[in-house]
C-alpha cells in the first residue's frame, strides 16, 4: 500500500524549530487519528549550499517528484546574502519545477485575534479575504536579467495563458467563498497589468455570480489596513502578492501565524508559512509555529483530505490559544511550551471521546 509521502524542508533560520513542532504535532494527531504519513526530511537552502555547495539539488528534486506533498519552513540568512547562488534562488527554483502557479495567503480575524490586531476592533473585525498570489512567473523569473556595477535590469512578462491560468483559479475560488475578485496591478503605468485587466474582463463572463472590481496595488496597500473586510479574493501577480501578504498579515497581530498552500499544475503541492527565516530570532525557541502548523493543517485537509487529523490539531491549537499565546502574540509560551501544551491537549481531548474516535 501506498503510504503517504511528505518531504520536509527544514530550511534555515527559525525554520529547524517551527519544523520539529509541527512534526511532533502532526505525529501526536497520527496516534489519536490512526494515520501514517512518512516524512523524508532533506536538506535545502543555506544548508543545503553549506552541506552540498547549492539550495537545491538533483536528490532533493527527484524526492519532491516521488512525493505527495512537501512542507516547507523557511530559507535564507545573512551568511548567504552575498552568494552568487542564494538560498532564495533555490526557493523560486523549487517553485518552478514543482510548477505551483497559484500560492494562496489567507487572512482572517477570529474574534479571539481581533484583541491582537494593531488596527481598531471596528475595522479588524470580520476581515477574512484569500490573496491569490502568482508564483511561478512575473519580475521574479523574467528574462533578459543582468547586475553590474553601471546597471541592473529586471523584466516582468506575463503570456496571456498563465494569467489566464491564475484568474480562473481566483474566480472559482471566490464560488466557494463571498463571489467577489479584486484584480489588485498598475494598470495606470505597467502593460503587463493592462493585459491582466484584459484577461479579467474576458472571462468574467463565464462567472456572472461573481463581482468583479480592479484596484491600483498603492490604492489596495491604503485599504488592506483602511477597510480590509471590503475584500474577499484578491489576485495579483507575483511580487505584488509578495509585499501585500505581509501588510495583511500584520492585521493579525503577527506574520508568525499565516499559512499558505501553493497549488501545482501537476506534481505535489507546496505547503510552507508565508514569513521568512527570521534569523533577528532563530536558536532562542521563541518562534511562532502557528503558520507552520496552519500549513500543515491546509496539507492535511488539500492533499491527504485528512480531515480528522487536521481537526485534532485545530481543536486543540483554538483551545490552547484561548489560555495563552505565543510570544509574537504578546503570550508566555515559547515554541517548545507552546507545541508541548499542543500535543497535551490533543490527548486530554482524544481521552474524551475514547476508546473510538469520534470525527466532530
Ligand atoms: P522574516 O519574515 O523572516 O522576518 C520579518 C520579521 O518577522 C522579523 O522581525 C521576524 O523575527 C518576524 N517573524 C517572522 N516569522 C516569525 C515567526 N514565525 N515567529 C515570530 N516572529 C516571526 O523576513 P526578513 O527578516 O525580511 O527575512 C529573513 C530571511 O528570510 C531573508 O533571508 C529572506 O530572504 C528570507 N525569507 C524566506 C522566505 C521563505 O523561505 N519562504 C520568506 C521570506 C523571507
Ligand atoms: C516569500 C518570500 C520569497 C518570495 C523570497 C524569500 C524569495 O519573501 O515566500 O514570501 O519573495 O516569494
Ligand atoms: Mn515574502
Amino acid at each position: 500500500m501506498h503510504e503517504p509521502t511528505i518531504t520536509v524542508l527544514s530550511g534555515d533560520g527559525i525554520g529547524p524549530e517551527i519544523m520539529s513542532a509541527t512534526i511532533e504535532v502532526i505525529k501526536t494527531a497520527q496516534q489519536i487519528t490512526q494515520t501514517n504519513y512518512h516524512f523524508v526530511p532533506m536538506a535545502f537552502g543555506g544548508c543545503s549550499i553549506d552541506q552540498f555547495g547549492e539550495p537545491l539539488t538533483d536528490a532533493l528534486l527527484a524526492q519532491v517528484k516521488r512525493s505527495d506533498a512537501v512542507l516547507l519552513a523557511a530559507v535564507g540568512g545573512p551568511k548567504w546574502d552575498h552568494y552568487d547562488v542564494r538560498p532564495e534562488a533555490g526557493l523560486l527554483g523549487l517553485r518552478a519545477a514543482m510548477k505551483v502557479y497559484a500560492n494562496l495567503r489567507p487572512t482572517k480575524i477570529t474574534a479571539a485575534a481581533v484583541t491582537r490586531s494593531p488596527l481598531k476592533a471596528e475595522i479588524a473585525q470580520n476581515t477574512n479575504f484569500m490573496i491569490v498570489r502568482e508564483l511561478t512567473s512575473g519580475i521574479y523569473f523574467g528574462k533578459p536579467r543582468h547586475y553590474s556595477t553601471d546597471q541592473a535590469l529586471d523584466t516582468m512578462v506575463y503570456n496571456r495563458s498563465e494569467i489566464n491560468r491564475i484568474m480562473t483559479y481566483a474566480f472559482k475560488l471566490a464560488q466557494q467563498r463571498d463571489r467577489h475578485v479584486t484584480v489588485v496591478d498598475k494598470a495606470n503605468v505597467l502593460a503587463t497589468s493592462k493585459l491582466w485587466r484584459d484577461v479579467a474582463e474576458e472571462i468574467h463572463p463565464q462567472y456572472p455570480e461573481i463581482t468583479l472590481d480592479f484596484e491600483y496595488v498603492d490604492a489596495a496597500a491604503m485599504k488592506i489596513v483602511k477597510s480590509p473586510q471590503q475584500f474577499d479574493v484578491i489576485v495579483t501577480s507575483n511580487l505584488f502578492g509578495d509585499i501585500l501578504s505581509d501588510e495583511a498579515a500584520a492585521i493579525t497581530g503577527s506574520i508568525g501565524t499565516i499559512p499558505s498552500e501553493s497549488v501545482s499544475e501537476t506534481g505535489p503541492n507546496l505547503y510552507e508559512p508565508i514569513h521568512g527565516s527570521a534569523p533577528d530570532i532563530a536558536g532562542q525557541n521563541i518562534a511562532d509555529p502557528i503558520g507552520m502548523i496552519n500549513s500543515a493543517v491546509l496539507m492535511l485537509q488539500h492533499t491527504f483530505n485528512d480531515q480528522a487529523t487536521a481537526n485534532v490539531i485545530e481543536r486543540a491549537m483554538a483551545a490552547v490559544l484561548q489560555q495563552d499565546q505565543p510570544v509574537d502574540l504578546g503570550g508566555q509560551l515559547n515554541t517548545m511550551a507552546f507545541t508541548q501544551r499542543i500535543c497535551a491537549q490533543m490527548q486530554q481531548n482524544s481521552v474524551k471521546v475514547a476508546p473510538d474516535y469520534v470525527q466532530d
